[in-house]
């Protein structure tokens, strides 16, 4: 039976990764770190099925026990500081987690065994002001946060670290991908989840800030088969994961409110607290190698993604009490 280890494995693309890995056979070992309250709810259907070890990408040796303790075959670092605006008040913690925690896990690989396949959470957000449309795997990096520039450095050390060593380290630069399952700080389960608030009569405005700015967003369910796909292949190699569609922020909001049948002009106002002090304009990816080397394409279009995000945040209001509403409002 072949072994994974995931880190992040309760955020968004760990508990996807974990049932898409589950579904092929694998036995899955999460990392999860120490809080005060445990953070399960995306896994807590998986608890029977995978195993949660202890640990921090800000603790090497954490990370060097869990290796010795698993034994894996693949590795699948997604753990980070992954919020853009957290990474402006955070930016040390955020380059210590999402940089130099990428130099830790792959220590800790280089010290336990040699032979484990490794994969880089990379991100668009590393291609920022960017220099090229569509981005592809050879566009130049010019990151617009922290939080990018920190990514950007996880990339080059997974680069570095498969050509010092040959390392099989991969690095996926995936473009922005949701799911039901998306933090609702992030724009498209702030809307979804808006939306059915102010449908159910608990909510009459939503904030938003930049309502230009444009992404490339895809279904997290489809990219993490991308990720499993990197680790598949003869070579160790970079690719390029998204739709190459590129949608507004506001084009966002207009299917989500048509949804549930109401006029979005009615309920959004902006916020200018909610601006970026360096905001990327526009992203659009080219995964044409991926979609040729690793036979990779996404299934679910932008309009059914944003459906699924507020069908689900509706049925998930139904079953909700009013004090629970309150908390997440
Ligand atoms: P997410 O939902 O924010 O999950 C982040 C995960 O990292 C959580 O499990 C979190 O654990 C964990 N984590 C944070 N700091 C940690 C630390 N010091 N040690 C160990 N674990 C830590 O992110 P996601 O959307 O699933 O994204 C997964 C990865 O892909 C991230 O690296 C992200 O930057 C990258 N990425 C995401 C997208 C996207 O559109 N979703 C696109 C490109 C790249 P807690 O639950 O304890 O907080
Ligand atoms: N979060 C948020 N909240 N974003 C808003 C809002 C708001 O109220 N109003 C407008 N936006 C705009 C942001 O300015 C940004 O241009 C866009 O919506 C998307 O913001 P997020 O959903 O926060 O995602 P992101 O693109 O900054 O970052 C996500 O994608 C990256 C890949 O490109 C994260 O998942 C990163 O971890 C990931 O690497």
């Amino acid at each position: 039976m072949r072994k994974a280890f995931i880190t992040g494995i309760t955020g968004q693309d760990g508990s996807y990764l974990a049932e898409f890995l589950l579904s092929k056979g694998y036995k899955v070992y999460g990392m999860i770190r120490r809080s005060s309250v445990p953070k399960l709810d995306r896994i807590l259907h998986l608890e029977k099925d995978i195993e949660l070890i202890s640990g921090d990408l800000m603790d090497e040796s954490s990370l060097i026990k869990a290796i010795e303790l698993t034994k894996p075959d693949e590795v699948y670092n997604l753990a980070a500081q992954s919020f853009v605006p957290a990474s402006w008040e955070q930016s040390i913690l955020t380059g210590k987690i999402t940089g130099l925690g990428v130099t830790r896990m792959l220590e800790a690989i280089l010290m336990v065994n040699r032979n484990i396949r490794f994969y880089q959470a990379s991100s668009s957000e590393m291609f920022g002001n960017v220099h090229e449309t569509p981005q592809k795997e050879t566009t130049v990096f010019y990151p617009r946060s922290p939080y990018g520039v920190a990514k950007v450095y996880g990339h080059w050390i997974t680069v570095n670290f498969r050509e010092s060593y040959n390392l099989f380290a991969c690095s996926g630069i995936l473009f922005n991908h949701e799911s039901p399952r998306r933090g609702l700080e992030f724009v498209t389960r702030k809307v979804s989840m808006g939306v059915a608030m102010i449908k159910m009569g608990m909510a009459d405005k939503l904030k938003l800030g930049n309502l230009d700015a444009k992404r490339d967003w895809g279904f997290a369910g489809d990219y993490v088969e991308a990720m499993w796909m990197m680790l598949q292949q003869k070579k160790p190699d970079d690719f390029v994961i998204a739709t190459g569609e590129t949608r507004s922020v506001k084009e966002l909001v207009e299917i989500a409110f048509k949804r549930v049948d109401l006029k979005w002009e009615k309920h959004i106002v902006l916020d200018k607290s909610l601006l970026r002090p360096a905001e990327v304009h526009e992203l659009r990816g080219d995964s044409s190698k991926a979609i040729k080397q690793l036979g990779w394409k996404p299934k679910v279009t932008f309009e059914g993604l944003v459906n699924m995000m507020v069908d689900s945040d509706m049925d998930k209001l139904k079953g909700i009490d009013k004090d629970k509403i309150r908390e997440l409002s």
